[in-house]
C-alpha cells in the first residue's frame, strides 16, 4: 500500500485527490493546503481518514508518507519537489515541472540521487486518443508528417502568476513531442496582453521539429469557445483531433495532393498543373475511452510500488519546459526565433 500525501487542493488539486482515492494500492494519508479550511472540506468529500498536515516540512519528516503528489502554483514545484524528494519521498509535480529547465534538471538529479520517481503530470500522454494517434503515426497511416497545428482556447479562468503560454502549452507541448518522439529545434512566439498588463491571454507559438515539421499553438483564455483541436496534415492522410468531441476523438481524412507528374509524363507539363487533390472517405475509429486522469494517477502508484521509471518522466518534464523557457524568451523579444541547443 502506497501511503500519499496530496499538496496544493486549489482549482487542480481536487481532481488529483478525487482520482487517487480510487486507486487500488494508494491510500491517501494526509492533505496539506496553506488553506486549511479548503483542505478540511476537501478531506470530507474525499478521504474522511486523511490527515490535514499545513505544514510542508512536518510532512517532509513524517515517516508514514511514501509519495507526495504536488498541485500547488508552478513557482512553488521546484522548492516543494527538492524538499520532498530530499526527505525520501516519491514526488509526481502537476505541468509543467518547474519553472526553469535549470530547476528541471536539479529536480532530476535529486530523485536519481535518492533512487526516488519522480513524474510530471503529461496528462494528455495517458489519453486513450492521444495514444491512437501515436499508433497511426508510427504505422506511417498519414505517410509523411507535414505539419501540425493546435488550439487550446476557452472564456477564463484568468490568471495573475502566469500566462496563456504556461498555462496550456505545457500540455500541447507534450503532446507533439510524444507523437514525433523528437524535440523542437526553433521556436518562435508572440503574446498579447488585454486584462492584465504583462500577463499573455493569448498567445501564438510556431514550432520547427527535426525534418521540416511545422507546428503551430493558439493557447488562450479570452475566446468565446471551448475549442481543443489539433489538426495533422500528412502526405497520404490528414487528422483531426477534438478532445472536447465525446463521440468522435478522432477522424482521420483520406485526403491529399496527388503529383500529377507521378501519372503524366514530360517535362512540359505545367508547373500549376502538377498537383491533383484526392479526395477519399472521412473515418472516425471507435474509442472505448478511459478518464486518463486516472489512468495517469494509477501508473504514478505502479511506478512508486515496482520502483518504475514513469512514461511522464523527469526528463520528459525537463524537455517541456525548454520550450516554455524559449517561447518565452521569444515572446520578450517580440517573437524573435530561439534556438534550442
Ligand atoms: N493537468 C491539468 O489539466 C491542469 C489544469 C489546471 C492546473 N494544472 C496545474 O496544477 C497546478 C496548480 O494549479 P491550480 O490552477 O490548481 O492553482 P490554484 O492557485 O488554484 O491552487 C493552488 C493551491 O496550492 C496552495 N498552495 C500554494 N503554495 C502552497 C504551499 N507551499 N504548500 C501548500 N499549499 C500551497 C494554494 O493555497 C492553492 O489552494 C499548476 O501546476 C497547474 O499548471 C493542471
Amino acid at each position: 500500500m502506497v501511503n500519499l500525501a496530496l499538496v496544493g487542493l486549489g482549482y487542480w488539486g481536487p481532481n488529483l485527490v478525487r482520482n487517487f482515492a480510487t486507486i487500488d494500492g494508494a491510500r491517501i494519508a494526509a492533505l496539506c493546503d496553506l488553506d486549511v479550511k479548503r483542505a478540511e472540506a476537501i478531506r470530507k468529500r474525499f478521504c474522511p481518514s486523511a490527515r490535514i498536515i499545513a505544514d510542508q516540512r512536518v510532512l517532509a519528516d513524517d515517516k508514514d508518507i511514501d509519495a507526495v503528489v504536488i498541485a500547488t502554483p508552478i513557482r512553488t514545484h521546484y522548492e516543494l519537489g527538492a524538499l520532498f524528494l530530499e526527505s525520501g519521498k516519491h514526488v509526481f509535480i502537476e505541468k509543467p515541472l518547474a519553472r526553469t529547465a535549470d530547476e528541471c534538471r536539479a529536480l532530476i538529479d535529486r530523485a536519481d540521487e535518492h533512487k526516488r520517481v519522480l513524474m510530471v503530470g503529461h496528462v494528455f500522454e495517458y489519453n486513450v486518443a492521444v495514444r491512437r494517434i501515436k499508433q497511426y503515426l508510427e504505422a506511417g497511416e498519414l505517410g509523411k508528417l507535414f505539419y501540425v497545428y493546435s488550439q487550446r482556447v476557452n472564456l477564463g479562468r484568468i490568471q495573475h502568476d502566469v500566462n496563456a503560454l504556461w498555462s496550456f502549452a505545457p500540455h500541447d507541448i507534450s503532446i507533439m513531442n510524444y507523437w514525433l518522439g523528437q524535440e523542437p529545434l526553433r521556436v518562435a512566439a508572440r503574446g498579447f496582453s488585454y486584462l492584465n498588463a504583462g500577463v499573455e491571454d493569448v498567445v501564438f507559438v510556431t514550432l520547427e521539429y527535426p525534418g521540416g515539421v511545422g507546428a503551430n499553438l493558439h493557447l488562450a483564455w479570452l475566446d468565446p469557445r471551448k475549442v481543443r483541436l489539433m489538426t495533422m496534415v500528412g502526405s497520404k492522410k490528414m487528422l483531426v483531433y477534438d478532445d472536447v468531441s465525446l463521440d468522435s476523438k478522432i477522424q482521420l481524412y483520406d485526403k491529399g495532393i496527388a503529383r500529377l507528374d507521378d501519372f503524366l509524363d514530360g517535362p512540359e507539363t505545367f508547373a500549376e498543373f502538377k498537383f491533383q487533390i484526392r479526395s477519399g472517405d472521412v473515418v472516425t475509429p471507435a474509442i472505448q475511452f478511459d478518464e486518463p486522469l486516472q489512468s495517469e494517477c494509477q501508473h504514478f502508484v505502479d511506478c512508486v510500488e515496482h520502483n518504475r521509471k514513469p512514461m511522464t518522466d523527469g526528463l520528459s518534464g525537463l524537455r517541456v519546459v525548454k520550450v516554455l523557457e524559449a517561447a518565452e524568451e521569444s515572446l520578450r523579444r517580440y517573437g524573435k526565433q530561439i534556438e534550442l541547443s
